[in-house]
């Protein structure tokens, strides 16, 4: 409650504020007095008359004018050591180097192209190399049956009893399912296919060319230009679809988070925090699952996979509670019963409660107001929101209800440049943006990186962490490329080491985690930084530097 009323009370300020400004803002400015409004600049002003001035002194105002601009991005108030101002222009040289090769050739930067056609082109470059051994810190947005790379999911399909259905004559999948006998029909409208062992399949057409196949069934990849951007959730959605039968398999449930979570760390990222339908596992004897079973099989993996030396790096992980957008009133409720029981048994392992699926297709928040208002305040939210394009449609809308119903961080906020009072508040209240560049792209809401919104956040320092949201889904790393195209595309030419740094601080600022749980994980983080640094500037082990050339020794490892 107390929340709520802040947010009252902050939000009629904040209006109050903005027609003071409009009424008292005059109608032309001269460069001068827009220098002094917007902000302590007052420095700046005295320089100059009302005349025009004398070149010396236009220099002055304008480097004030620069640095003052510059001051306000995202990572400015980091200050670096010798060392990391050493990295730093390791890390600088590999951008500008691709920065400047894009400047004459547009065409050819790889954060102006899609994706999929500069995959192998980013993994050559130095810039990419560097930041693959960047320890990240989190990734807090992503969806549990997207996280492991094609290679972890072909390899699972290598298991005994597992079907799939297949349209007659050709190498065709529309589900699978492991049984011990072949399963019964499919009944769905337009599910016209029959059931064989895949092993009998591979021993017929070929192991290579069914797990060629089947590895670009389960992504996006090759399409870059889909029709539109339902064309391209539809072919997300049959990924899902498709996936359900192999994941949902109870002995593969666990296997899958856990070599999903090596791959995470492998990529130098240390706690993850993901979105989860929960799905009703099965098995072959029959066992009856429920959706807090599928929440103990992640409870025992992770802790499987922290006991491991190997895996000591690793902070941890939770989830978010993620069911269906598309749902009526009593699914609702049924959804937050669950949340509670939940929270109830597994508090640690909960983060909070959001809704998927494809926003424009599915309910806006605005339809559950009433139900998301019976969720205890002790459970918090990370709402997906404003993942369109639409401006003023309900799915853009969601941004002012997620707001409003408190949500720690907002999923996307494509559309949030769109909202200015929704930005006033992301900022005053410390709500971080998750934006997934990658996914923006793929789902057809950007296509030249360099358009994304993301660069406005990073020009005017808002909360925001990179995250991948389905990066199995277009063969990206866990989370590498993401930074890549963050760093490179999206942020300014200028933008340093300083904001590689703080958005891997804000991952773990912006996370779930308790203060003192943060305070461990920024120490692991730290000692994976120390190790980065050294990398970076060829610093061996034992303290010596290294001879060997550093763009060399990188490439190919
Ligand atoms: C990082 O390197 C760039 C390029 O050399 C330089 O302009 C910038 O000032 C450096 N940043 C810091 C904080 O040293
Ligand atoms: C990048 O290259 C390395 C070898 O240099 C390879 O192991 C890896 O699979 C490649 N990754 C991608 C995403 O192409
Ligand atoms: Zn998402």
């Amino acid at each position: 409650m107390q929340q709520r009323y802040n947010l009252i009370a902050l939000l009629s300020l904040c209006l109050c504020l903005g027609l003071a400004e409009s009424r008292t803002r005059p109608k032309a400015l001269p460069i001068t007095k827009y220098v002094y409004t917007t902000g302590s600049s007052s420095h700046v002003e005295s320089l100059l008359g009302t005349s025009r001035p004398s070149p010396e002194a236009y220099k002055t105002v304008r480097n004030a004018f620069a640095h003052y601009e510059e001051s306000r991005s995202l990572g400015y108030d980091l200050e670096l050591d010798s060392r990391e101002v050493q990295a730093n222009e390791t890390i600088m040289k590999a951008k500008i180097n691709e920065y400047a090769e894009g400047e004459i050739t547009p065409h050819l930067f790889n954060p102006s192209q899609h994706i999929f056609k500069v995959l192998d082109a980013i993994n050559k470059t130095e810039l990419f190399q560097l930041l693959r051994h960047m320890p990240k810190g989190a990734v807090l947005h992503a969806h549990d049956t997207a996280l492991a790379s094609t290679k972890v999911l072909i390899e699972l399909t290598y298991k005994a009893d597992l079907w799939i259905c297949q349209q007659t004559g050709d190498l065709s999948a529309e589900a699978m399912r492991f049984a011990k006998e072949k399963p019964a029909a499919l009944t769905d409208a337009g599910q016209n296919c029959d059931w064989s062992l895949l092993s009998d399949v591979r021993r017929e057409r070929g192991a290579e060319a069914v797990d060629e196949y089947l590895a670009e069934r389960l992504t996006l990849y090759p399409t870059t230009d889909f029709l539109d951007n339902n064309d391209a959730w539809t072919k997300f959605m049959k990924i899902f679809a498709l996936l359900d039968g192999l994941l949902m398999y109870a002995p593969v449930w666990g296997e899958y988070y856990y070599k999903a979570l090596e791959e995470f760390l492998a990529d130098g990222v240390q706690y993850l925090e993901f979105r989860t339908l929960l799905p009703t596992l099965y098995d072959l004897e029959g066992t009856v699952y429920t959706p807090l079973d599928t929440v103990r099989i992640y409870v025992e993996t992770l802790n499987d996979f922290m006991s491991k030396s190997e895996n000591s790096a690793f902070i941890g992980s939770r989830m978010i509670y993620a069911p269906l957008r598309n749902t009526d009133t009593e699914g609702m409720l049924g959804y937050i019963n669950t949340l509670k029981e939940i929270k109830e048994k597994y508090p640690d392992f909960l983060a909070g409660f959001d809704l998927v699926g494809q926003e424009e297709l599915g309910k806006p928040l605005n339809v559950f107001i009433d139900q998301l208002l019976q969720v205890p305040d002790d459970i918090d939210f990370y709402f997906h929101a404003g993942e369109t394009n639409w401006f003023g449609s309900t799915t853009d809308e969601n941004l002012i209800d997620a707001l409003l119903l408190g949500t720690k961080r907002i999923g996307h906020g494509f559309g949030l440049v769109k909202h200015p009072v929704v930005l006033d508040l992301v900022k005053k209240l410390n709500v971080a943006i998750e934006v997934s560049p990658v996914s923006n792209q793929v789902l057809q809401l950007v296509s030249d990186f360099r358009n994304h919104p993301c660069a406005q956040f990073f020009a005017d320092g808002y909360p925001v962490v990179i995250s991948s949201d389905d990066p199995s889904f277009w063969k990206a790393t866990p989370l590498s490329h993401d930074f890549y195209i963050a760093f490179l595309g999206i942020a300014s030419q200028h933008a340093d080491l300083r904001l590689l740094k703080k958005l891997a601080l804000n991952s773990i600022q912006y996370s779930s985690l308790s203060a003192d749980a943060k305070y461990d994980a920024l120490s692991k983080w730290q000692m994976k930084w120390d190790e980065f640094l050294d990398y970076v500037n060829n610093v061996s082990p034992n303290g010596a530097t290294s001879y060997s050339s550093h763009g060399q020794s990188i490439i190919g490892t």
